[in-house]
């Protein structure tokens, strides 16, 4: 079933990981996309790229999905991709109820959203849904097996399977057309390690030189797919009316061990940090259980579409690893030019200010900015610039004036010396205006 074209798609957790990919990919079909993302654990930049497009297909409403979802008008939405959720195996034994609250209230309201809509939904679903089975490689029907509930790593799991039964009860009791996926671990481009994602925790640890962190013995068995990959399935299994009101796998079938993971990492940066084993109970509290071995059985998704992953874990390294050294390439360079520039800047700007106004107040110091800044300042926010004139306060730069796009103008009123501090995000331009009270002199 083809989705109506004149209808847009919508995309929650659109600014996460996999979502941005996903977007990207919906756009490139000629999909007009709407996304909804609360930003928990996606980023904005995330959809720097399709957004900075500008021809009007992309339409981002930030907030929760239950927030968010009465902004829109069924009648408008052809599709939904459900993929906001609360992710990573950090979040879930952190916040437990977050996840919980997350998981299963906002895939209710969505699920009711696409009924009201009578449009097809994704679920994007998960293998820990296995559980603790014992069983490789996982399919599709078989048992799961979960953890007692007074462990919270187990409520990721329970969570999504809820959502998988609640989605699966609206096509039966409904007739609302539902895919569900079930990704089995997915890398590449773009994924960050703060929510305990492996590979790019590997990779940033690897390239600082910092101990690989590997949980527990590192024996456990994991298949990674490459984002790229499951992007390409996702909206054919959506699309295929044969294939609504079914669950399929979606991975990579290559096994690797966690240890065997962090050893190629660390080859392939040529680095020399340490291999360390973290027990689980000091990673992740006491009593946390992990799966030994999770591999799909891909059978069904393969005749389903005929769809199978094409990129090695090698090269989804590949480029977890150069995305890596770029930044940190980008952030040196940025941090000793800027430094650099901001001191000039700095310095030429205080002798100035120094020699126009002795005292300067906040009126004085907006029209010094705009005269000594060589780049436009379309607005200088004064509350933020929180100019805290007069005070003589020779602590730190007091603020920032927010100035639009990617220039931003600090203020630094200092009593005594200009305090240079690194204020900065790499690949912003700065410019640092000091202005300096003469209280020293009195
Ligand atoms: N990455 C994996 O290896 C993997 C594996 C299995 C399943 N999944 C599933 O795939 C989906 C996407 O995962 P991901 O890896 O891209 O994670 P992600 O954290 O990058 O993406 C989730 C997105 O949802 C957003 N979000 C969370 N709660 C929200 C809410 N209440 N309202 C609006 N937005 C909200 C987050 O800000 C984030 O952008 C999730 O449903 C996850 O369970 C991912």
């Amino acid at each position: 079933m083809a989705v109506p074209d004149d209808r847009r798609t919508l995309v929650t957790g659109g600014a996460g990981f996999i979502g941005s990919h996903l977007v990207r990919r919906l756009l490139d079909a000629g999909r007009r996309v709407v996304v909804i993302d609360d930003l928990s654990t996606g980023r904005r930049e995330n959809l720097a790229g399709p957004a900075g497009a500008g021809d009007g297909a992309l339409d981002v409403a930030w907030g929760t999905v239950s927030e968010r979802l009465p902004d829109l008008d069924p009648a408008s939405i052809g599709a939904v991709y459900h993929l906001a959720a609360a992710v990573g195996v950090r979040l879930v034994v952190e916040r437990p109820v977050e996840t919980i609250e997350t998981n299963v209230l906002e895939t209710s309201a969505v699920l009711r959203f696409a009924a009201a809509a009578g449009a097809p939904l994704f679920l994007a679903s998960t293998s820990e849904i296995y559980g603790k089975s014992e069983r490789t490689p996982f399919a599709e029907d078989d048992d799961v097996v979960y953890g007692p509930t007074t462990l919270h790593r187990w409520s990721y799991a329970c969570s999504k399977a809820i959502d998988e039964f609640l989605a699966l009860a609206w096509h039966r009791e409904h007739g609302l057309p539902v895919v569900v996926g079930r990704f089995f671990n997915t890398v590449g481009p773009g994924q960050v390690g703060r929510w305990g994602m492996v590979l790019p925790r590997f990779v940033a640890a690897a390239a600082a030189g910092r101990p690989l962190e590997v949980h527990g013995d590192g024996d456990q068995v994991r298949c990674f797919c490459d984002v790229r990959d499951v992007v390409r399935v996702v909206p054919r299994l959506l699309e295929d009316l044969a294939c609504h009101g079914r669950v399929f796998n979606v991975g990579h079938d290559e096994p690797v061990t966690i240890r065997q993971l962090a050893e190629r990492v660390r080859d392939r940066l040529g680095s020399s940090s340490e291999i360390v084993h973290v027990p689980y109970e000091e990673a992740f509290g006491a009593g946390f259980e992990d799966l030994r071995a999770r591999i799909p059985d891909l059978t069904r998704v393969r005749e389903a579409t005929g769809w199978h992953a094409e990129i090695p874990l090698d090269d989804s390294t590949s480029t977890a690893i150069q995305r890596t050294e770029f930044r940190r390439e980008r952030r040196r360079l940025t941090n000793v030019s800027r430094r650099r520039a901001v001191a000039d800047a700095a310095r030429r700007t205080a002798q100035h200010c120094l020699q126009m106004v002795p005292s300067p107040g906040p009126e004085d110091v907006r029209h010094l900015v705009r005269a000594s800044c060589p780049v436009p300042v379309p607005r200088i926010n004064q509350q933020r610039m929180g100019i805290e004139d007069g005070h003589g306060n020779s602590k730190r730069c007091t603020s920032v004036a927010e100035a639009g796009c990617r220039v931003c103008v600090c203020v630094c009123v200092c009593g005594v010396q200009p305090h240079l501090t690194g204020l900065a995000h790499p690949g912003e331009v700065w410019m640092l205006a000091v202005v300096c009270h003469r209280r020293e002199e009195k």
